[in-house]
């Protein structure tokens, strides 16, 4: 797997210190309540088993799946959510935890859900943020790292599946997009 690296944009170093300056902000932009955080499937898997280790808040856990991709690196701009959630976010202090916001394209769709359901306010953690690719009014309330406009994996990004468990945020070469 390691064979198919192009580069490295983010080492495993570099994420843990940031996510534990995430973490500490959160805890203390939050102090004395309770937070609800919605991880978007399936990205965000390792974010949010890392980043939610270090917020020291009573936290609840729950997950949303939406897909946009497919088995491709370019996005289809429609976003499949699942909309029957099945879990209540009244009056709760709500963050959504996103592996990246690219076009903006899925988590102007998530906010527009979770916001109907009345939370007491709702922010959005994205831990690569690609500022030159969107195309919606979106901005992150938290942002793990600036990604250049390449399309990349590990840390839980996926191409076609593959290559979530990285330890590290990688370009591949280029031969491996192609399917
Ligand atoms: P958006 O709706 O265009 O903002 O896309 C967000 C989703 O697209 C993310 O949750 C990812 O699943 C996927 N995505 C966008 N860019 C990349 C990338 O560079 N690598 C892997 N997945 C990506
Ligand atoms: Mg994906």
């Amino acid at each position: 797997m390691k064979d198919d690296i192009e580069r490295i944009l983010f080492t495993e170093e570099q994420i843990s210190k940031r996510i534990a300056e995430l973490g500490e902000q959160i805890t203390n932009e939050y102090a004395g309540r309770k937070i609800m955080l919605i991880g978007v499937l399936k990205g965000c898997y390792v974010f949010l088993a890392d980043l939610s280790r270090k917020i020291n808040l009573e936290s609840e856990i729950v997950f949303l799946s939406a897909s946009s991709y497919g088995f491709s690196s370019v996005t289809s701009g429609k976003v499949n959510v699942e909309t029957n959630i099945g879990f209540e976010v009244k009056d709760k202090h709500v963050i959504i935890i996103e592996d990246i916001l690219d076009t903006g394209v899925t988590l102007t769709a998530l906010h527009a859900l979770v916001v109907k359901r009345g939370p007491a306010s709702l922010k959005i953690c994205a831990f690569l943020d690609k500022p030159e690719r969107r195309d919606m009014p979106l901005t992150a309330d938290y942002t793990g790292f600036i990604c250049p406009n390449e399309f990349v994996v590990g840390y839980g990004l996926d191409y076609a599946e593959k290559y979530r468990n990285l330890p590290y945020i990688a370009v591949l070469k280029p031969e491996k997009y192609g399917i």
